[in-house]
C-alpha cells in the first residue's frame, strides 16, 4: 500500500535553496562539521547514535541529506527513501530526528551567510523542510504498512537514487 502523492512544491523554491548553498560554499568553510555540530546540539539522543561513524560515513549521509534537499524531482527518490528510513529505524532513529537534521542544515547555511541570508531563503527553506519531512513520513508510513502486511524487507532503491 502507498499514500496519496505529495503535491510538488514551486520549482522556485528548491532553486532558491541551491542558491543559497552556493551561497555557503563561496565562504569556503567545511559546511559538514558545523551541521553535524548543530545537529547534535538540537537532538537528544542523536550524537550517541551516531558515535561509532567516522568523518568519511558522515560525509556520504551528508552528501545523500543534500542531495535530497536539492532534488528537484524528489519523486524520483520515492524508493531511496523507503529504503533509508527502514535502514535507519534499525539503527534506532526516530522520526522526529529528521525534521531536527534538516533543521540543523538550515540553521548552519543561515549562520555561514549571516546578513546574506533574507526572508526568501527563509520562506524557501522553511517550505523545502515541509515537503522533504513529509515525503520521509509517507515513506516511514509505508514501511509500517508493508510490515504489518508480513514483509519485513525494505524496498530495493532505485539505481538512479542509489548512493555511490
Ligand atoms: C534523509 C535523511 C538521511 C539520509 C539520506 C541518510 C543517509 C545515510 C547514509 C547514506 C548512510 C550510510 C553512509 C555510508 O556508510 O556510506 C547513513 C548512515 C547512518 N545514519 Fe543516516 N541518513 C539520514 C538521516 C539520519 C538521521 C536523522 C540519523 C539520526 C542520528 C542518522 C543516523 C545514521 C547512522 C547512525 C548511520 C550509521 C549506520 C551504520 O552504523 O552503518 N541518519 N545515513
Amino acid at each position: 500500500m502507498t499514500t496519496a502523492p505529495i503535491a510538488a512544491p514551486p520549482r522556485s523554491q528548491v532553486e532558491t535553496v541551491i542558491q543559497s548553498f552556493s551561497d555557503a560554499a563561496e565562504k569556503d568553510q567545511d559546511i559538514y562539521p558545523q551541521i553535524y555540530t548543530a545537529y547534535f546540539r538540537r537532538c537528544p539522543g542523536s550524537d550517541e547514535l551516531m558515535a561509532h561513524t567516522d568523518h568519511r560515513m558522515r560525509g556520504r549521509m551528508m552528501e545523500e541529506v543534500l542531495m535530497l534537499l536539492m532534488a528537484d524531482e524528489l519523486s524520483h527518490h520515492e524508493g531511496y527513501l523507503r529504503f533509508e528510513t527502514k535502514t535507519h529505524e534499525g539503527y534506532g532513529v526516530k522520526p522526529m530526528m529528521y525534521e531536527n537534521l534538516l533543521l540543523a542544515v538550515r540553521d548552519t547555511v543561515r549562520e555561514l551567510l549571516g546578513t546574506d541570508w533574507g526572508e526568501v531563503y527563509e520562506s524557501a527553506w522553511e517550505g523545502r523542510i515541509a515537503f522533504l519531512g513529509q515525503n520521509i513520513f509517507s515513506a516511514l508510513s509505508d514501511n509500517e504498512a508493508k510490515a504489518m502486511g508480513g514483509s519485513s524487507q525494505p524496498s530495493t532503491p532505485p539505481g538512479d537514487s542509489w548512493p555511490t
